[in-house]
């Protein structure tokens, strides 16, 4: 067996060229644990003294010890060199330059339909009616029976109403809420309901199997066809601007008697005719009437007692009229191209 200071020295020699070769802060650590662990070489030469010369102990032992401080210097040091470089390197690698102009990112703008059913309920919020939000799915009862609608009218049928099975069905209309409301709240109820609709039709430019409406519905003590009329008005100008004319022409149904549909002057023209207003000078803006005693009736609220007005009006077929949208199928496309100029 080699002598103790050849042991020492070919150690060094080995530790050293190690040495040279590490890189890493972890070669580092891993030769720091592989010469002065406890598994390692210079343990075994402590445990070897045991077997020298008791005389000898003494001096062996200090000149094990100063080659494992000798080792463990070499390793800190080199450790500490390397430890900085890497973090110097990873600073380079982080640079940012805080005086650059940010990139802009595309910022989201809201729908067009959402944009004009958020304008159309903060005006009607503002004029004292509460929001409800009614079930897009509902039963046949609350779309059509509740409301009025004889048992074979024919927009009950398959054509126009899409069965989720014999009893559901997706509503056709947002006058839903007004059978919810009468059954939920005694008068005076003064409510408006924006929400989705269904209607099984064929797409098309002007027709569409999803739209939107807000419908509206006041029932108090002596509620006339004069607050119909004076509340529309008021709810239009504040919608299109003061200076809308408006129309109100008789129509039908089921559910409000006399029923009305209300024009306003064309917005594009003026009234003189064009293209949007289909040379008509007016353009149909929302169905209205006087809530039918029936259906009161229905809603356990005494006809004799009470009256109230209803509306409902098409938010894509308002915003197509306002804007001069052509096709209504743009407002479900999501072509940014079309979403983009409503800011
Ligand atoms: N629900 C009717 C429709 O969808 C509109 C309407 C609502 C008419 C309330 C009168 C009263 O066409």
């Amino acid at each position: 067996m080699a002598s103790l200071p050849d042991q020492i020295s070919q150690l060094r020699t080995h530790f050293m060229n190690e040495l040279r070769e590490a890189t890493h802060s972890k070669d580092f650590e891993n030769l720091k644990t592989k010469y002065l662990g406890k598994k390692g070489p210079i343990q075994s030469l402590m445990i070897s003294l045991k077997d020298c010369a008791p005389e000898e102990r003494p001096q062996f032992g200090k000149v094990i010890n100063d080659l494992k401080q000798e080792l463990a210097l070499h390793c800190e040091n080199s450790l500490a060199r390397v430890k900085l470089a890497e973090r110097n390197h990873q600073l380079e690698q982080e640079w940012i330059d805080a005086t650059l102009p940010g990139r802009p990112r595309p910022q989201g703008k809201l729908h067009p339909i959402t944009q004009a059913l958020n304008k159309i309920v903060d005006i009607l919020v503002g004029m004292g009616f509460s929001i409800q939000t009614g079930p897009d799915v509902d039963t046949d009862y609350y779309n059509f029976g509740g409301l009025n609608f004889a048992p074979d009218h024919p927009a009950r049928d398959m054509q126009d109403t899409f069965y989720l099975n014999t009893e559901l069905l997706l509503r056709t209309h947002t006058s839903n809420v007004q059978v919810h409301a009468m059954e939920t709240y005694s008068p005076p109820i003064r409510i408006i309901a924006p929400g989705r609709c269904f209607r099984n039709e064929d797409i098309s430019a002007r027709s569409h199997v999803f739209f939107h409406q807000v419908e509206g519905v006041y029932i108090d003590k002596d509620v006339t066809f004069a607050d119909l009329f004076a509340t529309m008005d008021e709810f239009l100008s504040k919608l299109l601007g003061e200076k809308v004319e408006t129309r109100y022409r008789p129509s039908y149904f089921p559910f409000v008697e006399p029923g009305l549909e209300v024009d306003v002057k064309c917005i594009s023209c003026k009234g003189s005719g064009c293209r949007i207003c289909k040379h008509t000078g007016w353009l149909e803006i929302l169905g209205a009437g006087m809530v039918h005693p029936n259906v009161l009736k229905k809603g356990n609220i005494d006809p004799e007692q009470y009256s109230g007005y209803a509306w409902g009006m098409g938010i894509e077929r308002l915003t197509m009229l306002l804007s001069d949208i052509r096709d209504i199928r743009l407002f479900t496309e999501n072509d940014l191209r079309f979403l983009e100029q409503f800011p």
